[in-house]
C-alpha cells in the first residue's frame, strides 16, 4: 500500500514538511510505503476551464507544461493522498489550489477517480486561519467520494520558521495519531 503526499508551500522542507513527515513515520511503522511530493519551486498553473477532461475522459488534465499530470498519476496510484499546505492569508498557497483544481477536475470528469481512496489534510500555520486552509484542502476530498480519518484535533501544527512546529507538541501528536488512524482505514479497505 501506498500513500503519496503533496506539500504546497513555497518553501521546501519546512514546518508543513516536517508535519507530512510526522504522519509519514505512523504509516511506515504500519509497513506503508509513502512519498512526499513538493511542490516548492514547480511549476503548476490553474485550471482553464477548457472542459477538455470531461470531453477526452483520459484521466488527465488537457493542459501541459507543468507538474499537473505527474500528481494525478501519482493520486491514481496511491492508495491514500495527503494534501498539505502552508495557512497563506487564511487558506491553501496558490500551488495547492491549483493542484486541487486541475486533479479534483480531472477525477470528476473521469467518474470520481479517487473514490474511496483515503484522504487527510495536513496544515502549518503561524497563528489564524488554518481550519479555512484545513476545510478547503477536505472540500477535495469529501466531492471526490473519498475517505477522511479524524485525528485527536484537526490536523494543523504552529509554526513560524523552519523548525518551529517541532515545539508544538500537541501538534505533532495530532500527526501521529492521524498516521495511525489512516493506516488503521486502509488497512480495513484493504481487507
Ligand atoms: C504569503 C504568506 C501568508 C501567510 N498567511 C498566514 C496566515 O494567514 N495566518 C497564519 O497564521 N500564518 C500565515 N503565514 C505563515 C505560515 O503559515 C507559517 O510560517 C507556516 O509555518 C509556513 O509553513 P512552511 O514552513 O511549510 O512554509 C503566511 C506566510 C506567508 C509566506
Amino acid at each position: 500500500m501506498k500513500v503519496v503526499a503533496f506539500n504546497g508551500s513555497a518553501r521546501k522542507d519546512g514546518n508543513t514538511t516536517i508535519l507530512v513527515k510526522t504522519v509519514f513515520s505512523e504509516l511506515k511503522k504500519e509497513g506503508i510505503r509513502t512519498e512526499l511530493v513538493q511542490l516548492a519551486g514547480k511549476k503548476i498553473r490553474g485550471c482553464i476551464a477548457c472542459g477538455k477532461c470531461f470531453t477526452n475522459q483520459d484521466k488527465r488534465c488537457a493542459v501541459t507544461g507543468d507538474i499537473a499530470n505527474d500528481c494525478i498519476e501519482k493520486m491514481l496510484e496511491a492508495d491514500g493522498i495527503i494534501l498539505a499546505s502552508p495557512t497563506y492569508f487564511a487558506d491553501v498557497s496558490a500551488e495547492m489550489k491549483a493542484l486541487i483544481d486541475r486533479s479534483g477536475f480531472v477525477a470528476k470528469a473521469n467518474q470520481d477517480m479517487f473514490r474511496r481512496k483515503v484522504g487527510a489534510s495536513v496544515v502549518a500555520v503561524r497563528r489564524a486561519g488554518a481550519i479555512h486552509t484545513f476545510d478547503t484542502m477536505n472540500h477535495f476530498f469529501f466531492i471526490s467520494q473519498m475517505i477522511v480519518p479524524g485525528s485527536s484535533y484537526w490536523n494543523i501544527g504552529i509554526g513560524l520558521a523552519p523548525g518551529d512546529v517541532n515545539s508544538d507538541e500537541e501538534g505533532l501528536s495530532t500527526m501521529q495519531s492521524l498516521g495511525a488512524n489512516m493506516a488503521w482505514l486502509l488497512k480495513k479497505i484493504r481487507d
